[in-house]
């Protein structure tokens, strides 16, 4: 079986070495994997790094595609996917999460008749401004396997109008919904030990050996309007008043954004704070490492919420809403927007109140094998 596998972002890098490893693993010799890299992401730390430290094989295929206007972006890979798709004529193709790279795979795929696998399927924060909304929303409407981290994913899908279906014969117009777990999770207990083994981050970052948060924040949202963006920088500072280090790696977005003249003052005070760190983006295996060893995380990321989970750290997310709600539920995450009050309150609240219980939401760390397992089985 020859599949494709569509990646350009960094957290789809990061989930593509789950599944590479189970193809590794379990499926060497039946399920043969091609990889296209549309170059959404291109930087050194936002890309390679990925694939040299995690195992992902090379990409046969990159495509170059960069930073544009999401329209440009998403037609100009669909553009250059289907040439690639028609001249290997894979069995199915595989897209990941909520990117513009997902969409475009996605589309180009499914209009050639090629079997779309979508891992993350089903998660919505039913909020249409969000560009990531609009694509899982079409992503998994054009899928024929859909394989979802959560129940409530599997609960959204139906909602939609998706019925289970077993038995094989999956197309586009029957799909497969699975509930699968979460291929997250396999990667974080698959990495957090390579991580102690191999990162130096934390004598680099802090070399002291201070307790400290850490913070993550690449979201429009967050970033491109002036306000939120000091909201959430204030409160920082507010939190590094109470002698809290904060390890902040920059998301390239983020950096651009401090560095725009109009956002200078926000930039010089976090770069005077001395209980504040700017750092670059850090790879996968420093980023393992530096959660594993933080006392809580704030941040604005999808996947960042969720491995403070896994790894028993309390959330604080600086978004209205969020696609992972049993987090939020069951108290170990609270939901601030870009608050600067809210988040200083969960910070003071998390501080004093360490959630201690973290029920098994998100599979058992066995989701790559079982979706491999199934895209053998029923395509
Ligand atoms: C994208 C995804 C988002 C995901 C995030 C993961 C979409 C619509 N958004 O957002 O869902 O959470 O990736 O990180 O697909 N840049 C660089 N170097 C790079 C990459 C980006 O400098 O290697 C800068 C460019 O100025 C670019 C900006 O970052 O314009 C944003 O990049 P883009 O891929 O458009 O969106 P992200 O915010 O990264
Ligand atoms: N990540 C990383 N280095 C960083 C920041 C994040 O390796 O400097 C990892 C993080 O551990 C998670 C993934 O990137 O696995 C999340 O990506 P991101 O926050 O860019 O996107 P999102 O998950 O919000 O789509």
């Amino acid at each position: 079986m020859k599949v494709i596998t569509i990646v350009g972002a960094r957290p789809q890098f990061i989930k593509a070495a789950a599944i590479s490893r189970a193809i590794r693993e379990g499926f060497r010799n039946t399920i043969e994997e091609i990889i296209i890299h549309t170059g959404q992401h291109y930087d050194n730390n936002m890309s390679d790094v990925f694939f040299n430290d995690l195992g992902i094989p090379a990409p046969q295929y990159h495509l170059g595609i960069g930073s544009l206007t999401h329209s440009q972006q998403t037609g100009r890979m669909m553009e250059a996917i289907e040439k690639v798709l028609v001249l290997k004529k894979p069995d199915a193709v595989i897209v990941y999460g909520d990117t513009n790279t997902t969409l475009a795979g996605a589309l180009a795929a499914s209009k050639l008749h090629i079997p779309v696998v979508h891992i993350e399927a089903g998660l919505r924060s039913f909020n249409k401004n969000m560009p990531e909304e609009i694509n899982r929303v079409l992503t998994d409407h054009v899928s024929t396997l859909l394989f979802s981290p959560t129940d409530t994913g599997i609960k959204n899908l139906r909602a939609e109008g998706f019925r289970e279906h077993f038995g094989g014969n999956h197309s586009a117009d029957h799909p497969g919904i699975y509930h699968s777990g979460d291929i997250m999770l396999d990667n974080t207990l698959y990495f957090a030990e390579l991580a102690e083994k191999r990162s130096e981050v934390l004598q680099k970052l802090n070399p002291e050996g201070k307790p400290y948060i850490l913070a993550t924040i690449h979201r429009p949202s967050n970033t491109d309007k002036c306000q939120h963006l000091r909201s959430i920088m204030n409160a920082f500072n507010d939190i590094a008043q109470t002698g809290m280090k904060i390890i902040l790696p920059l998301h390239p977005r983020t950096r651009s954004r401090l560095n725009e003249k109009h956002n200078s003052e926000i930039l010089e005070k976090l770069e005077k704070n001395p209980y504040i760190v700017l750092a670059d983006p850090v790879s996968f295996l420093d980023m393992i490492l530096l959660e594993k060893n933080a006392e809580m995380i704030v941040t604005d990321s999808g996947g960042v919420q969720k491995e403070a989970y896994f790894l028993q750290k309390p959330a604080i997310i600086a978004r209205e809403e969020t696609e992972w709600v049993e987090i939020v539920k069951t108290g170990n995450a609270a939901l601030c927007g870009a608050h600067q009050m809210k988040i200083l309150k969960a910070f003071e609240n998390f501080a004093e109140n360490k959630p201690d219980y973290y029920p098994e939401y998100f599979g058992d760390g066995n989701a790559a094998r079982f979706i491999c397992n199934t895209i053998y089985n029923s395509l």
